[in-house]
This record gives structure tokens, sequence and C-alpha cells, in this order.
């Protein structure tokens, strides 16, 4: 639009800090509020009496009432090219990789098939009100290209990276040590930093990595300051003894990457359900992260994840939707699988700390919440206006609740895509569930 300035008026939520350390002091709440965006950032949110009177005249103002407003939704751990192989049956991580993944992303070295799931899984994670993934692509970089385009195209954060994987994979998904390193560093200097897209460097996991290609990823690692690195760790049990066979020399599964640089600041490794306290130690003091993804968790009969033991160490926890192994788009279902998830190991997930987890939480460990994550000025404006009335089933048990805390927790229950009437990024319309 050609003015500088837009508003958007209803119930905002967003959190300053992490409510598991500061309660409801963490959680700001504005029951009829305004929010300001300049140029695509947020310039001011506030109590609509005492913003609308301040709003230069003509002001486009975008009127919300009747719906919650939080920032953008941040997924910490996907797979784009598995997106058509979500809700495939009966296996565990190992042969569910075998059978249906790695058919799946050797599709990737067609670009005509990447640009076409990357259109599509980027419409879906902003339709489901995720304005931020890092996100695995495949080991084709062209496949890198297609991803970056499509999230390039709606303005999206995006960070991304090509699989390195240069043995125990199928001979048409497999580089080398030397070939992956040069097109990940080709590909940092085409995209990292590039509008609101980074890089990731992505080993997929110690299993299908050679030593060497893990020393490579490593050093790229220490050679980009900025660039990220993702990868997969202690999901499944078989997998975890596979590691200990393949490293012998190796402490733990965790220290395998620990070896090869790979631990730190923008490291980010999925799942990390068969670990101890000695590898969550070396994950809190690197300041690495960690991508709690319940629903693949669950749906590949992996584990539960142990957030309280995270929590009490100080680690940076972000949550993951972990597609194709996850079972949905929907942060709000992830949300919900992550409250079971914690119900089975005798811990709770408050509502507040849920959103918090999927918004400012996840910012924090990507470092990315001087950027985003919730509305404080000059923070990016992504959002997602959330309808409590959706379904006639969210409308009627909306209807009983009485405190903020109850109808987020019903949101996050009962909610997903259909709960999503709109989604903003830098400001602007960018999802719009159709009337
Ligand atoms: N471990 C290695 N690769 C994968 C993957 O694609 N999905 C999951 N869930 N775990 C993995
Ligand atoms: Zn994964």
């Amino acid at each position: 639009s050609p003015h500088p300035l837009r508003a958007v008026r209803g119930e905002f939520v967003h959190f300053l800090a992490d409510p598991a350390a500061y309660g409801d002091n963490a959680l700001e709440h504005f029951v009829d509020g305004v929010l300001v965006v300049r140029d695509g950032h947020v310039a001011e949110l506030g109590p609509a009496a005492a913003v609308l009177t301040k709003l230069p005249a003509g002001t486009p103002l975008t009127d919300y009432r009747g719906k919650l407003i939080l920032p953008g939704f941040i997924d910490t751990h996907i797979h784009y090219a598995q997106t058509d192989i979500i809700a495939s049956h009966g296996e565990q991580l190992l042969t569910w990789l075998e059978k249906y993944t790695f058919p799946a992303e050797a599709r990737f070295a067609d670009p005509a098939h990447a640009a076409e799931v990357a259109a599509f899984f980027c419409d879906e994670l902003l339709k489901n009100g995720t304005t931020t993934a890092l996100a695995f692509a495949t080991v084709h970089p062209a496949s890198v290209d297609a991803l970056f385009t499509a999230a390039q195209r709606r303005r999206m954060r995006l960070i991304a990276g090509k699989v390195l994987m240069d043995r125990h994979c199928p001979d048409f998904l497999r580089d080398t040590a030397a070939r992956g390193a040069a097109e990940s560093k080709a590909l940092i200097e085409r995209w990292h930093g590039r509008d609101r897209l980074l890089y990731a460097l992505t080993p997929r996991f110690a299993p299908t990595s050679t030593p060497e290609q893990m020393r490579l990823a490593g050093r790229l690692f220490a050679e980009h300051p900025g660039v990220y690195l993702q990868s997969h760790v202690a999901e499944n049990r078989a997998e975890a003894d596979w590691v200990a066979r393949l490293y012998p020399e190796a402490r733990s599964y965790l220290g395998v990457y620990d070896r090869f640089g790979q631990l730190g600041a923008r490291a980010v490794f999925a799942h990390c359900l068969w670990l101890d306290d000695a590898d969550r130690r070396r994950i809190a003091d690197t300041g690495t992260a960690i991508s709690f993804c319940p629903t693949a968790n669950l749906f590949l009969g992996s584990g539960l994840f142990d957030l309280g033991r995270a929590r009490a160490l100080g680690i940076r926890v972000g949550l993951g939707t972990d597609i194709g192994a996850g079972t949905s788009f929907s942060m709000l279902q992830t949300l919900s699988e992550a409250y079971k998830v914690l119900q089975l190991s005798g811990q709770t997930l408050s509502a507040a700390s849920a959103f918090h987890l999927a918004t400012l939480g996840g910012a924090h460990s990507l470092y990315l919440d001087g950027r985003i994550g919730n509305f404080l000025p000059g923070k990016e404006a992504d959002f997602v206006v959330l309808d409590p009335r959706a379904t006639p089933l969210l409308a009627r048990r909306s209807a009983g609740c009485t405190t903020l805390g109850e109808r987020l927790f019903v949101l996050m229950m009962l909610g997903d895509d259909r709960a999503v009437a709109a989604t903003h990024v830098l400001g602007e319309v960018t999802w719009q569930r159709p009337e």
C-alpha cells in the first residue's frame, strides 16, 4: 500500500518474557488494542482508546474485533520435501525413512516438482499462521533454490538448507563430502541474508554422513557466523544404537555432533528424546537449541520429550511440526500434542507457556528474538488472527470460558487451520480465510 502506516484493531496477546520464569508478568494482553505498523515493522501496540486518538488521519485500519491476534507462529523443524508423505502408515523412524522418505525426496531432482511443492508448502504454513520456519530441503541444491524463491515471494522469514548425506542412503540421494560442502557454500553465498532468508547447514543426521562430511559441515558452521546448523539427534532407540556402532569412540549420540563442532548458537537439533544430563548440560552450555516435535514423536512411536528437564537446565527450546513424520502443519495442533506428551510424563504445559513456545520462545531458540516473536517496537510485524468462534464447537466451548488462559487453552486443543482467520506478513495480509 502507498501509505507507510497501517493499523490493526482487535484483542492482542504477546509475550515479553518466558511465563515459565516470569508467570503472568511475561504476558501482555489488550482486550481492545491497536497495533500500528510502519514499513512492515511494529511502530506501537497499545489500548485502542489511547492509540486511535493519535493515529494520523487516513491511516488504513483493519478491524479484527472479536478475534485474538498473536505474533506469527514459528516452526523450528520441518521438511518441505515431505509434504506429500504426511500420514504414511505403519513404520518407525529407520524403516519410515527407507520406505517413504527417500523415495519422496528423490523426486526433488526435478526443479518443476520442487517449485510446485515449495509453493504449496509456503501457502500451507501461512494458512496455519506460521510466518517463520526452519526447514530441511533435500540433497539437491535446486530444491533449496525452489524453497527460498517461494518464501521470498511471500516475504516470509525462512531458514533452510541443502541436506548433506554421503552414506547409508540410496545412490540417487547421495552427495560426497566435498561436493556437499561446495554446494552448501555456494548456497550460503546466494541466499544467506537476502531479504528475510537465512541459510542452515543441514547434515541429515550422524548415520547418513561420513566423519569427513561431518567435519566439513562443522568447519563451514565455524567459518560463516550467522549461518545456522540443523540436524536430528536421539529420536529413536534403534537409531541411537546404530550411531553407537558407527561412532564407537563417541561418549554419546550428541557427542558426535559436538566432536565435529556442530553445537553452538544457531545450531538446532530436533527431538532430543534419548539424552542424558551430560548431553543436556552440553546443549545448555553451548547455546544449542532443541526443537520439540510432539506430533512426530508420537506418530513414529519415538518417545516423550522431557521439557521439564530441558527447562530446568536453561536450554533454548522451540516447537517443530516435523512434517512429514509430524501429522499437522498447525502449531495449534502441535501445542495440543505437546500438552499430551507432557501429561504422559507427569508434567504440565500452561496455555501461556504453550503460546510462548510457538512465538517468542521459538524466536529465542533461533536467536531471532530481536526481530520477531512479539510486538515490541521495531519488530517485524508478522501476526496471526485467531477466531475463537471458528467452528460451532469452538464457539460453544469458548463461550464457557472466563479467563484468557482458558480461552487460549481451548484454542490450542480444538483449533487448527480453520481457526486462522488471517495471517499478516510484514503487516500485510498474506492469508485470509474464505468466508
Ligand atoms: N532422522 C533423519 N532424517 C529424518 C527425517 O527426515 N525425519 C525425522 N523425523 N527424523 C529423521
Ligand atoms: Zn525432521
